[in-house]
């Protein structure tokens, strides 16, 4: 049957969702819930979708009757969105992060399971046919045993309110795609992280803008990631450039196009010899327009996902290890989820 789904939040994420839900054919949107209706029927104009616009969850879930609830709206709202649709026999797709804090977190998946329910979380940057490809081979064993995982952020992003009013705006609201990122990537998970924030001339968040961040992962593998909201310059691609070392080859990963791995071969009179190849990526979309069906989809048949909520404990677990380091300038360990 297809899936009735209730949008929560007509702020910017939504923006993303709204377009792509509007055209599902194995989907039905059937409302819009903001607390500012006219913030939801500005959204919806904007995108030339027609949609009943509500402003209560609780009154939108019993006139709607969706079968899933997509929580749009910022962590801060998570608890009251989600226990409201579990009550009301829904599964919820939240955004990221998945909470504030990690007990915040586990509670939730507390309600899920208390429910019967399922709750996903939108790690968007897992659904990139370049990201699944390095992955697949990377799994495959195409890399050997796999050393290190190198990601950078680079982007020059304009102060926003939600993130300035964080005391690790960074590391709260942007890290988590790419911590994720990287146990995706890898299937390693993460044990211990030592950080070094900055925020540096330029920035235009009152701290917090930049994060260096050394993870030890699970069979020795290092996970090394530099991350910045103040590029001078030289932007990377939202998706992070990504780099993968294992012990027979390397795999490079512009965030973009296709990975390139590269695979030692024999050292010769004028140096070592590798061989190099593209790897081939599934053709179709990336980010939004590509994870929003999968999620939907795979809610609707019943199937596994690679982000549920209790599997992405993991992930928010590195955002607050990342964020007790930074604080205390020491390396901590990094809770099982
Ligand atoms: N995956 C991505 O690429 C991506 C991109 C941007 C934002 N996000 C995430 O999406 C979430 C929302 O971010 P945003 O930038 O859209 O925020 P926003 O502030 O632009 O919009 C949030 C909206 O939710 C509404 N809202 C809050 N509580 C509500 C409630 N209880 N009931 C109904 N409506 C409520 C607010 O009125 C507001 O319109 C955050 O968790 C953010 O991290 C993800």
């Amino acid at each position: 049957v297809t899936p009735r789904v209730l949008l929560v939040g007509a702020g910017a994420v939504c923006g993303l969702w709204l377009p792509v839900v509007a055209r599902m054919a194995d989907a039905e949107l059937c409302a819009l819930v903001d607390l500012d209706p006219a913030r939801a029927r500005a959204l919806l104009a904007a995108h030339g979708v027609e949609a009943a616009v509500e402003t209560h969850v609780a009154a939108a879930l019993a006139r709607h009757r969706p079968a899933i609830v997509a929580d749009l709206t910022p962590p801060a709202s998570r608890r009251a969105v989600d226990e409201a649709a579990f009550a009301a026999g829904c599964d919820v797709i939240a955004e990221k992060p998945l909470a504030g804090s990690l007990d915040e977190g586990r509670a939730l998946v507390g309600l899920a399971d208390a429910a019967g329910r399922r709750l996903v979380v939108m790690q968007n940057h897992r659904h990139h046919p370049g990201a699944r490809a390095l992955r697949a081979a990377v799994a495959a064993g195409q890399l050997g045993d796999v050393a290190l995982v190198a990601g950078e952020l680079h982007r020059r992003v304009e102060r926003f309110e939600r993130a300035a009013a964080m005391a690790h705006p960074f590391l709260g609201d942007m890290a988590i795609h790419d911590f994720d990122q990287a146990r995706h990537l890898t299937g390693r998970e993460p044990e211990r992280v030592l950080v070094h924030e900055r925020n540096p001339a330029g920035s235009e968040f009152p701290s917090g803008a930049v994060a260096v961040c050394t993870f030890l992962m699970t069979g020795g593998c290092v996970f090394s990631y530099r991350g910045s909201w103040a590029a001078g310059g030289l932007e990377t691609p939202w998706f992070g450039e990504w780099r993968v070392d294992g012990s027979r080859a390397s795999a490079r990963w512009d965030g973009a196009g296709r990975p390139v791995v590269e695979t030692f071969e024999r050292h010769t009179e004028a140096g070592p010899q590798f061989s190099r190849r593209e790897l081939e990526v599934a053709p179709g979309p990336n980010d939004h327009p590509a994870a929003v069906p999968a999620l939907i989809g795979a809610l609707a048949a019943g199937e596994p996902v690679d982000s549920e909520a209790r599997d992405n404990l993991r992930s928010l677990a590195m955002v607050t290890a990342a964020i007790e380091s930074a604080e205390r300038g020491q390396w901590v360990e990094v809770a099982g989820g």
